[in-house]
């Protein structure tokens, strides 16, 4: 029976003996449609925690002039607890800036287990010493083969004049509690 067939408290006829008619007051108890709006408020949202919507700092890594092919810098973003790597590679690469858009950042931290990759200028890959997962900084930072299931996170980067400066971060840093998407 839908609520719409349920009959109304006072106005039914009567029954054979034996039967029951469902009320509305029946149908709201078994359903729980009478739960209270105090109850539903507290169900709504929570208001999300101070800071959680903050935008990405800017952080100044590196001029453009200095930057050496295949040759990494060092730097931590979005704070020290994240080890990162800019490299300017030989060619161009997705999400490059600078002189054709061959300069690309990333997390070091390897999405297997959180050791730190390195660049390896011979192979131009970044390598994960820990199992060997291998990430193309000219890819996205793709996983090319590995332990890995996702690709290293790519730092936003902004060219300003001869600065380049991170921005932002494409993907999720590992072992961090709060990520920037
Ligand atoms: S921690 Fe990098 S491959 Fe396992």
């Amino acid at each position: 029976m839908t609520p719409c067939e349920a009959a109304s408290d006072d106005q039914a006829p009567a029954l054979p003996a034996g039967t029951y008619r469902l009320t509305r007051r029946d149908w709201v108890k078994s359903t729980g449609v009478g739960v209270s709006s105090a109850v539903l408020a507290g169900l709504a949202p929570a208001a999300a925690p101070a800071g959680a919507s903050a935008a990405p700092p800017e952080l100044r890594i590196a001029e453009l002039d200095a930057l050496k092919p295949d040759v990494p810098v060092p730097f931590a973003y979005p704070d020290a607890s994240s080890p990162a790597v800019l490299v300017r590679l030989r060619g161009p690469a997705a999400g490059g800036v600078g002189p054709g858009q061959s300069v690309v950042a990333f997390s070091v931290l390897c999405t297997h287990k959180g050791c730190p990759v390195s660049y390896k200028p011979e192979r131009r890959l970044l390598i994960c010493p820990c199992h060997w997962s291998t990430f193309d900084p000219a890819k996205s930072g793709q996983m090319v083969i590995g332990q890995a299931s996702q690709p290293l996170p790519q730092i936003k980067l902004r060219v300003d004049g001869n600065a380049v400066f991170a921005v932002g971060v494409d993907g999720l840093i590992f072992g961090r509690h709060t990520n920037m998407l």
